[in-house]
């Protein structure tokens, strides 16, 4: 093919033609966005269960683990899960990079017509744009940590990584990301695909509520998990026993004590 050839084809790729495709991706976009936002409601629950204490935290850990299953820990299962949860992040990145101002221009654009719209909606918009750019690494890294080391998610294994490992400034900016791209995304699911008509000054109003609650409870499990770790500082990397283990070696050794004074 010559290279004349070659200069004139180079634009038919862009000549309009009808697909289904950017549709379905939009589709897929949304089931995934929609996906991540439920499994963060959970996950804030699981993480929050701190809250309620150390042995509250090391149970559902277990329960992730299979201990209850299987009557021993299999920390592949949870990697298995962080594998499922970074696959769906993947498609929802790529499906959401296509719609991403790609230059300063396009960004400029963008700007004045937001300005001159002075539309919410539409400032929302680009924070889903920021936020979700924040979380392409942090969000990554966080999945990575999980997959790799499963082993290390407990009362004191996850204290621990806040405090002396000193990642909580690094939780605290994922933890805003998140709450304020998932409560933006769910609205702009409900308005764009449930409700036509939708009430948006109500819908507004329920997702800064959801969006405020979840971040209290983040900032809460947040400080739940620095106090531990400053407190299990002298004994990092040492994993937490709960209490009713702790009851029955004590037990064990007083029985033990006890038979050997009889002896
Ligand atoms: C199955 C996948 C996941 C698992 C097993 C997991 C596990 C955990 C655990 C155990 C913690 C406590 C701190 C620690 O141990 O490091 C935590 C905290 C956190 N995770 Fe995840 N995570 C997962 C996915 C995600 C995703 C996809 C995001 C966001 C995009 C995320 C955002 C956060 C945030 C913001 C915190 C801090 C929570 C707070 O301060 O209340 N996690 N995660």
């Amino acid at each position: 093919m010559s290279s004349e050839t070659l200069i004139i084809q180079a634009g038919l790729s862009e000549r309009p033609r009808k697909s289904r495709w950017p549709a379905r991706l939009d589709v897929l976009q949304s089931l995934s966005g929609l996906f991540l936002a439920l499994f963060m409601w959970g996950h804030m629950f699981f993480v929050a269960s701190i809250l309620l204490g150390k042995d509250a935290m090391w149970t559902i850990t277990k329960f992730f683990e299979g201990y209850y299953f299987f009557d021993k820990s299999h920390h592949w299962l949870v990697s298995l899960v962080v594998a499922f949860v970074a696959a769906v992040f993947i498609v929802h990145a790529a499906m959401a990079v296509r719609k991403f101002p790609i230059n300063f221009r396009q960004l400029s654009v963008y700007r004045a017509h937001a300005k001159s719209m002075r539309h919410g909606d539409t400032t929302l918009w680009i924070w889903q744009v920021y936020t979700g750019f924040a979380m392409f690494f942090m969000a990554s890294a966080h999945l990575y940590q999980m997959m790799v080391w499963p082993q290390n998610i407990g009362p004191y294994g996850s204290s621990d990584r806040m405090w002396s490992d000193g990642l909580w400034p690094f939780y605290l900016v994922l933890l805003l990301a998140v709450e304020l791209h998932g409560g933006i995304g769910l609205y702009r699911l409900a308005v764009k695909w449930c409700w036509p008509n939708a009430p948006r000054q109500f819908l507004k109003k329920l997702k800064w509520g959801i969006t405020a609650f979840f971040l209290i409870l983040g900032f809460a499990t947040l400080g739940a998990y620095m106090k531990i770790g400053y407190e299990h500082r002298l004994e990092y990397g040492t994993p937490y026993v709960p209490t009713w283990m702790q009851q029955n070696a004590a037990q064990n050794a007083v029985q033990h004590a006890v038979e050997e004074g009889v002896k």
